[in-house]
């Protein structure tokens, strides 16, 4: 497994490989991999004849009071994961090679931004979809693989793929949870013990709107008031960010569940910021 820094030696790798008529699959990240990181990554070896993964904490999509600085880094742990996946290469760009000096050019788009995460996180797509764009540009890969954990993001990448006519697979892999439910993600490390129960009370939301419309509930205002009274039994630091139902492609509210609908939401523990969500089906 290759271990590269520079954007130069990683374009010649996937080069190489493109012109021996081999497929790159290309899982992007930022580190401190768990499971559902992993889930992508086999995913993404089913694909294709070689695996890329990139590990690089993106400064672009963190805004001014986020947790850039203090967001959960193990290169050497997670290195040790990708080798036993059987990554063929990892690509861990320095933030000065990816944003040098008179840096000045990001890629936005129009509408889904302003849904869910993008209304408390005004940059962040920005910055998701110009790192992406920069990283597939680098990869080269014929695939790339996003979890549906970051639904919003998945369909932000579907969308700019399409936009730009980019020559690229996307595939989505169902989320990752821990056993009691808990959608797995690396800031889950900043929740304390106490902090950590309360945590599942957005699974239990999601849950609880599954069961809903199966037994034939319609309406979102009664889904999300079901959300609402099951989150009045966490702490008091905790504060949603939002709770939406919404169609799952322009990620706006719907007004009656008839199709496959999404339930997302996003959740303020203490000073952990948590998100999930559910497809909920008629
Ligand atoms: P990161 O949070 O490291 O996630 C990398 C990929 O893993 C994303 O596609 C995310 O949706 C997926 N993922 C995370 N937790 C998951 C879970 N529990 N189940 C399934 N998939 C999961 O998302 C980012 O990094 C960045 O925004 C990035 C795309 C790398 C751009 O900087």
């Amino acid at each position: 497994m290759k271990v590269i820094a520079s954007i130069s030696e990683m374009t010649r790798f996937s080069e190489a490989i493109r012109k021996k008529d081999q497929s790159i699959a290309f899982v992007p990240t930022m580190g401190f991999l768990h499971a559902g990181h992993l889930a992508l990554m086999t995913k993404a070896k089913e694909c294709a004849d070689h695996l890329v993964v990139s590990i690089f904490v993106n400064p672009a999509q963190f805004g001014p009071n986020e947790d850039f600085s203090t967001y959960p880094r193990a290169l050497e742990k997670d290195l040790e994961k990708c080798r036993e996946i059987g990554a063929s290469a990892i690509f861990t760009p320095s933030d000065d090679q990816m944003y040098p000096s008179g840096y000045e050019t990001y890629v936005t788009l129009e509408r889904l931004p302003f849904h869910l995460c993008g209304l408390s996180r005004p940059d962040f797509f920005r910055g998701v979809a110009t790192v992406v764009t920069k990283l597939f540009n680098i990869v080269r890969p014929h695939t790339a693989v996003f979890g549906e954990k970051d639904f919003q993001q998945l369909t932000v990448i579907r969308r700019l793929v399409k936009d730009l006519n980019l020559d690229i697979d996307i595939v989505g892999v169902p989320i990752v949870r821990e056993p009691d439910g808990l959608a797995m993600s690396s800031r889950n490390k900043y929740l304390s013990e106490t902090q950590r129960p309360h945590a599942l009370l957005l699974h239990r939301c999601l849950e609880a709107a599954e069961n809903s419309v199966k037994q034939g509930e319609t309406d979102p205002g009664n889904i999300l008031a079901q959300a609402t009274d099951i989150l009045a039994a966490g702490p008091e630091d905790m504060r949603v960010d939002y709770l939406s139902v919404c169609d799952p492609d322009t990620l706006e509210a719907v007004a009656v569940i008839q199709e496959k609908t999404l339930m997302a939401m996003a959740v303020w523990l203490g000073k952990t910021r948590l998100i999930d969500n559910r497809l909920l089906v008629p």
